[in-house]
């Protein structure tokens, strides 16, 4: 393991994780009113609309893929009785469609936000950043998938996904990353890059799900006159 390695895998991981965390804590400091998805869909409702689905639903599917491949151990598989070939299976059959998906709805976003010229001129840098940064990591994550579609392949869930866990418990093991191949180390660089602009960009709307509108009680309109007496 080389010094570049232990950067990329030990250091570098701690660092993308303060300016996330941090860089939320700021951000909400700073900028209540503006943390949204700044929604862009008065000034065109039309065309987000398939894109918009596309996108999220693809990468829903493919992040739960992801907590399955990389969060889940492989011996709880294995205790399963769901072996490394069906799991290999099931990992490209559902992948795939749902990786395709989330790439389609991106490109689709991109073009509307670069034809529609009053969607282009309100455009921020950080706008532009994201749609950049989720191009790469879902292209990236797509190549590494191909490239490694044969079932005696390279590994991720005993060489990426254990040094991932190991992060979260301060069990940094950047040794396990020296063999990855380079198309999974670009998607993970490109998440960190990701990771690094989120708080400062409307991605933010990721933790601000309107949950509490379900629980909360029915607001009723009703007109008042001068005295404020209802009217209707
Ligand atoms: C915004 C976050 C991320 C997105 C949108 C994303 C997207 C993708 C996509 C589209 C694929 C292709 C296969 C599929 O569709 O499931 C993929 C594969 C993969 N990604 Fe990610 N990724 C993200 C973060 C990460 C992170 C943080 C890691 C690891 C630290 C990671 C590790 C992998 C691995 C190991 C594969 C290969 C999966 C397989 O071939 O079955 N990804 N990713």
């Amino acid at each position: 393991m080389n010094t570049l390695d232990l950067l990329l895998w030990g250091i570098f991981p701690y660092i993308v994780l303060t300016i996330f965390i941090g860089g939320h804590i700021y951000r909400y400091q700073k900028d209540q009113f503006g943390w949204s998805t700044k929604s862009s869909e008065f000034l065109d409702k039309k065309s987000i609309k398939i894109g918009s689905q596309l996108f999220h639903w693809g990468v829903l599917f493919v992040l739960a893929g992801h907590f399955m491949g990389l969060i889940i151990p492989v011996g709880v598989y294995n205790a399963m009785g769901i072996s490394e070939h069906m799991y290999h299976n099931m990992a490209l059959i559902f992948g795939i469609p749902a990786g395709i998906a989330a790439f389609v709805g991106l490109v689709l976003l991109y073009y509307r936000r670069f034809s529609i010229k009053r969607i282009r001129v309100t455009s921020s840098k950080g706008d532009w950043a994201v749609l950049f940064f989720l191009g790469i990591v879902i292209l990236s994550g797509l190549s590494a998938t191909f490239m490694n579609i044969d079932a005696h392949g390279f590994d991720y869930r005993t060489t990426i996904a254990p040094w991932l866990r190991g992060l979260f418990i301060f069990n940094v093991q950047p040794e396990l990353m020296a063999t990855v191949p380079v198309w999974f180390k670009v998607h993970i660089v490109a998440f960190y890059g990701i990771a690094v602009v989120w708080p400062f960009t409307r991605l933010v709307h990721v933790f601000s799900l309107p949950l509490r509108y379900m629980r909360r009680n029915y607001v009723i309109y009703r007109k008042l006159d001068n005295n404020n007496r209802r009217i209707s």
